[in-house]
């Protein structure tokens, strides 16, 4: 297999200086946030790199708070960005590409001078929004494509402008159809030296190829049309967005190569995927000539804007490409070699693996364990398995990783021992982090997201620091390594089983223990060992209840009998009350004759006032007991609500009545002088009194209740009803 990598590759040098700019910015100002309107390039792996370091990338300038740190992407931004900035008082950072400024002030200054500008590219690209954002007067027209341009009326004078990324083909295939549109028209063809370098190469390259690999990002216009312009020429294209080994599996069959990369794809994924494919045997790795662009031509003008930084680009790639040639016969990156120890420090290994020069292991890449010593752990002569973590570290060392090798394979235990269905593990809440909280599974860093902690919702996450957790893995990313587990799927499936059992072992009938879990108008579920069951308001005392709460509160043991099974619904009905005495068969007991209670008064009628003694027993006080002297009107004396002191004068369990006396207490507490003279005065009133108006106590009760108030009446057989 013969590997062909192009001349241009890596980052071109807009993108390289965005990348940049970003990295010194975080480094200059850590622990705050650097923001970037859009994607800062179109490269995920770079992006979750910087975003990792603190970079947020936002869809408008309105989400970044002001006085916040900035930084103006490759492909520009209007100038009303510009202005809203400054009144947000955000520092801005502008890594707006070279090429794409000398764009915006071209498309300025001719619209300011009365020419339509057209811009061939595509409208809703960030960098043709940009553009178009900073001409203020005059006409800009967008124009896709030759069919658009087409369409367009007739025009005097006009200027026409490219995409940076554009397809120099397509841009004067639309410039020729334009010139029929207009009387004058000036062409700055302003595709990117980068671009037009990249896809001339594309071309050459793809005309050679069996198979060619373009990385970078799918979402990126300079990755597509470098795919378009290879695909015209080659059947075997595929963009790669990452060096994923299984995917390049595919394409180490044999034949020619040929490796590009997009303008936001970082040199080190393209050496990653060479250093990858050439572990194969039989591979030789060529670097293909530079593309010439020829002195005079369109290409060649466009240039002009971005000589000096094309260059130094250049320069950098080649530097690049020496050295990456020279060492990767022998080693690469990634590759796990086994070494013997030579020398150790307090603070690294040095190891011998056979390379030009020795290899150093730094403590962190050797151990978790910060306070380790090393000497305690490794000793001169030890063959130990690293992993070549940079052949270069920038001083002419190898760095190597022990760790590394260690955590694969410690990886590879995991995953092994993850596949097996219904593998539950064993860890430990360690770190709380956006969204979930942060553990590690046999050594493997593992996330579990809050709503995957528990059952229920949870309100701190740091209850669970320190505390073992029970995990089944949801979910495995074997390129980026990334678990994520759940302790909720352990609990709903060892809940579901404790539920089967209950429903196995209880019966219609039985007396069970409970807790209150929750109380609600209609009643309270209890939660009987797993599973709730519902005690209905109706089931929870002998009389009427206002209120569950009236009986029970949240928390309470309590004891139930179960009523009703229905496994379809998973419902269970209980019943409390059956457990409670009945409170009318105690009635003598708890309130003998003559004893003095104390009672709230519930309901007034024309011959007396219901006093409630407890919820389920109500007495009455008539109207000839309720004072001292005569009553004429019940309402005269009492008011429902009152708290009265009253004496019991008789008690019937059977008919569930009970007499009671306001007037005897009132009189008891009276000095004896004055007690006597209340008593004469009573009879005597008494004796005025016509016969007539004497009722039995007990059937002014039942009599009179329904013929005067039947709605009363109801909710008084309720309260009484067994
Ligand atoms: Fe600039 Fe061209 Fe790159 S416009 S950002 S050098 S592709």
């Amino acid at each position: 297999m013969e590997i062909k990598i192009a001349k241009e590759s890596g980052f071109c040098f807009g993108v390289k200086k965005a990348v940049e700019c970003a990295e010194t910015m975080l480094a200059d100002h850590p622990g705050e946030t650097v923001y970037c309107l859009g994607e800062l390039i179109h490269n995920p792996l770079v992006i979750a790199d910087l975003e990792s370091k603190g970079l947020i990338c936002v869809d408008s300038i309105e989400d970044i708070p002001d006085e916040a740190i900035l930084i103006i992407r490759a492909h520009g931004e209007p100038e009303e960005t510009y202005k809203r900035a400054k009144e947000k008082k955000i520092k801005l950072f502008d890594s707006t590409c070279s090429c794409v400024r000398s764009i915006q002030k071209k498309a300025r200054d001719y619209a300011a001078q009365g020419y339509t500008v057209f811009l061939v590219g595509k409208a809703s690209h960030p960098e043709i929004v940009g553009i178009k954002g900073w001409v203020n007067e005059g006409e800009v027209i967008v124009v896709k494509n030759t069919e658009e341009a087409t369409t367009l009326k007739h025009f005097e004078k006009s200027v026409v402008l490219a995409q940076t990324t554009l397809q120099n083909d397509q841009f004067m295939e639309v410039v020729q159809v334009l010139k029929e549109k207009t009387d004058s028209l000036i062409v700055e063809n302003t595709i990117c030296a980068a671009t037009t370098k990249r896809q001339e190469e594309a071309e050459e390259l793809s005309k050679i190829c069996d198979t060619v690999l373009v990385l970078g990002s799918k979402k990126s216009s300079n990755t597509q049309k470098i795919y378009e312009i290879c695909k015209k020429n080659c059947q075997n294209v595929q963009v790669l967005e990452n060096s994923d080994e299984r995917i390049l599996e595919k394409f180490s069959t044999g034949g020619i190569i040929g490796i590009m990369t997009g303008a936001s794809t970082p040199s080190w994924m393209m050496m990653e995927v060479v250093a990858r494919m050439s572990e194969h045997e039989n591979t030789t790795v060529d670097e293909t000539t530079k593309t010439a662009v020829e002195p005079g031509t369109e290409a060649a003008q466009a240039m002009s804007e971005s000589d000096a930084a094309a260059a130094a680009e250049e320069a950098a790639n080649n530097e690049f490409m020496e050295a990456f040639e020279k060492t990767l016969v022998r080693i690469r990156n990634g590759q796990v070699l086994t070494g013997t120890v030579v020398q150790i420090t307090d603070d690294e290994v040095c190891v011998n693996i056979g390379y030009k020069s020795d290899g150093f292991i730094p403590r962190s890449e050797f151990s978790d364990d910060p306070d380790v010593k090393l000497k305690d752990i490794v000793h001169e002569g030890d063959e130990i398995e690293v992993e070549v973590v940079k052949v270069n570290d920038g001083d002419g060392n190898v760095l190597l990783s022990h760790k590394r090798v260690l955590d694969k394979k410690a990886w590879d235990e995991f995953v092994e021992k993850a596949d097996v269905e219904g593998q539950v593990f064993d860890a430990t809440g360690k770190e709380v982090v956006k969204g979930g909280l942060i553990t590690y599974i046999e050594g493997v860093r593992t996330f579990v997201p809050a709503s995957q902690l528990s059952l229920r919702y949870v309100e701190n996450l740091n209850d669970f620091i320190g505390q073992p957790l029970r995990l089944t893995i949801l979910e495995i990313d074997r390129n980026k390594r990334r678990v994520v587990a759940s302790q909720k799927k352990v609990l709903q499936e060892e809940e579901s089983v404790k539920k089967k059992q209950i429903w196995e072992s209880i019966h219609e009938g039985d007396i069970v223990k409970g807790i209150v879990r929750r109380l609600t108008d209609f009643g309270a579920f209890v939660d009987i060992g797993g599973i709730d069951g519902l005690v209905h308001v109706t089931e929870m005392a002998w009389g009427r209840v206002k209120h569950p709460s009236d009986i029970m509160k949240v928390g309470d043991e309590i004891d139930v009998i179960i009523k009703g099974l229905d496994p379809e619904r998973e419902r269970i009905s209980l019943g409390y009350r059956e457990l409670q005495p009945k409170p009318w068969a105690s009635a003598s007991e708890r309130y003998p004759e003559g004893s003095v209670v104390e009672g709230k008064v519930v309901r007034l009628v024309p011959f007396g006032a219901f006093v409630s003694l407890e919820p389920t027993i109500d007495g009455l006080i008539h109207i000839s007991q309720l004072d001292t002297s005569r009553v004429a009107k019940v309402e005269d004396v009492v008011k429902e609500g009152d708290i009265v002191k009253v004496k019991v004068l008789s008690v019937d369990p059977e008919a569930k009545r009970i007499s009671l006396s306001r007037k005897e207490v009132l009189l008891d507490e009276m000095p004896p002088e004055e007690k006597a003279e209340a008593v004469a005065a009573e009879n005597k009133s008494e004796d005025s009194q016509e016969e007539s108006v004497e009722v039995p106590v007990a059937e002014a009760a039942t009599a009179t209740l329904a013929e005067f108030f039947p709605e009363m009446d109801e909710s008084a057989e309720e309260k009484t009803e067994e």
